[in-house]
């Protein structure tokens, strides 16, 4: 190792995505490895909108190993951040960076500590999966920094430690979570199934749910719902293993139809067998069902489905819309139900790719007061209207896997000190 004298810092930083499982993973067969009862298939998300920022540093000058997540520090104690730490120091091999003079060698990390800034550029609280970015970006940027030679497929039974659908993160486009067979998990991994140019027309809405409730761990959840629900069981053996297989098929052809089916019957499964679970967990909220009917209402009356809705572990949707025109209308509809407050304005309830809201004619919160009802609402009754219920909606579309960022402007460490900037 250099001299210790020397208080060189040496940094990684990489980008990672987040994602939104399809079918999905609820229910472990061992907990502290984090090995799933079923096979799931996510997309990810991309992190032009929807991602994590990690930079990771080492130097003799560190005493401990530290992080902060969006500039506040937090504890690297627990045992997800233990597993994942030691799992990569172990595959950590010799680095050299002659401009700075550093050289460390595959036994100096065993004495070495490492600091870790991490930064979502989306609000952590709003339920969005980012544990999921945040155990891949750190899994990603530490193996880079440790010079691990191990490919995406071996990082992501790492980050899987960290938290289950974190593996899937390691990979952009659509990813498979292989449940595996082996006790010790090493048959756990993501595998990318296309990458995200394949079905490059999918454009994706999240519609950020307004919530008082606050949110429960879905480690603990899942737990019970193994415990307690027969329908789980079920679920894991007979249809979740024939869902997969159509699933990827619909993938493979890019077939809406079939895609729009799986996910949404896939989604309402998942919420199912949490009101199975006793005590039964209620995820979903009455905006979260007003949003599925007003899918379903839509869907039906075109006869070919426009848009698939899923929802993960709180009451946020996640609608995936079969192109760009079917998103346009979609947002029309969504908008026409779901006013924002008066005192909201336009740029920030719609964010992410703002280009849709120009399809749609809308400069203004003026123009979404004026917005038609949905042709499809036929009753005499006129359309409802849910004022202030959705938070903010996010636009955006199918993504690409984790990012090394040579950039050191954009290091969330300083160089010299390797403490936050
Ligand atoms: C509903 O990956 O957050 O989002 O493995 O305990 O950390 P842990 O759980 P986590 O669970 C995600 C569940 C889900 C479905 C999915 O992403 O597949």
């Amino acid at each position: 190792m250099a001299d210790e004298s020397q208080k060189w810092v040496l940094m990684v930083t990489a980008q990672t995505p987040t994602n939104i499982a399809v079918i999905k993973y609820w229910g472990k067969r061992d907990e502290n490895l984090i090995l799933a009862i079923n096979d799931s298939i996510s997309v990810t998300l991309d992190p032009a909108h929807l991602c994590t920022t990690t930079t990771v540093a080492v130097s003799p000058a560190f005493n401990q190993d530290r992080m902060w997540l969006n500039g506040k520090e937090i504890s690297l104690s627990g045992g997800r951040y233990q597993n994942c730490l030691r799992e990569i120091r172990a595959r950590a091999n010799d680095v050299e960076d002659e401009k700075k003079g550093i050289k460390i060698t595959k036994k100096d990390w065993e004495n070495l500590h490492v600091h870790v800034a991490s930064y979502n550029n989306f609000p952590t609280a709003a339920g969005l999966a980012s544990s999921a970015a945040g155990f891949a970006c750190l899994v990603y940027s530490l193996a880079k920094l440790m010079n691990v030679q191990e490919d995406n497929g071996r990082l992501s039974a790492i980050a899987r430690q960290g938290s289950g659908s974190a593996c899937r993160s390691l990979y952009g486009g659509f990813v498979k979570w292989v449940m595996g067979k082996e006790e010790n998990g090493s048959d756990s991994i993501a595998v990318p199934l296309v990458d995200e140019k394949h079905w490059d027309e999918l454009v994706i809405i999240i519609a950020v749910v307004c919530s008082r409730q606050k949110e429960t761990s879905s480690t603990s959840v899942m737990r019970e719902t193994v415990e307690t629900s027969a329908l789980i069981e079920h679920r894991a053996k007979e249809v979740v293993p024939k869902r997969i297989i159509q699933m990827e098929e619909a993938i493979q052809k890019c077939d809406f139809a079939t895609f729009t089916h799986l996910t949404c019957a896939d989604s309402n499964q998942f919420h199912a067998a949490c009101l199975d679970t006793s005590p039964p967990i209620f995820y979903m909220n009455d905006t979260s069902h007003r949003i599925i009917s007003c899918v379903e209402k839509w869907n039906r009356s075109e006869g070919t489905p426009q848009v698939a809705y899923t929802f993960d572990a709180g009451p946020n949707a996640v609608l995936i819309a079969r192109n760009r025109t079917s998103a346009a209308l979609l947002l029309q509809r969504l908008l026409f139900h779901f006013p924002p407050n008066s005192e909201t304005d336009l740029n920030s309830y719609v964010i992410g790719d703002k280009s849709l809201i120009e399809d749609i004619g809308i400069q203004d919160i003026k123009d979404i007061e004026a917005l038609p009802p949905p042709p499809e609402i036929k009753d005499k009754v006129p359309a409802q209207k849910y004022k202030g219920e959705i938070s903010y909606f996010i636009c955006t579309r199918p993504g690409r896997g984790p990012v090394l960022i040579s950039d050191d402007n954009q290091a969330l460490l300083h160089p010299d000190t390797g403490l936050p900037k």
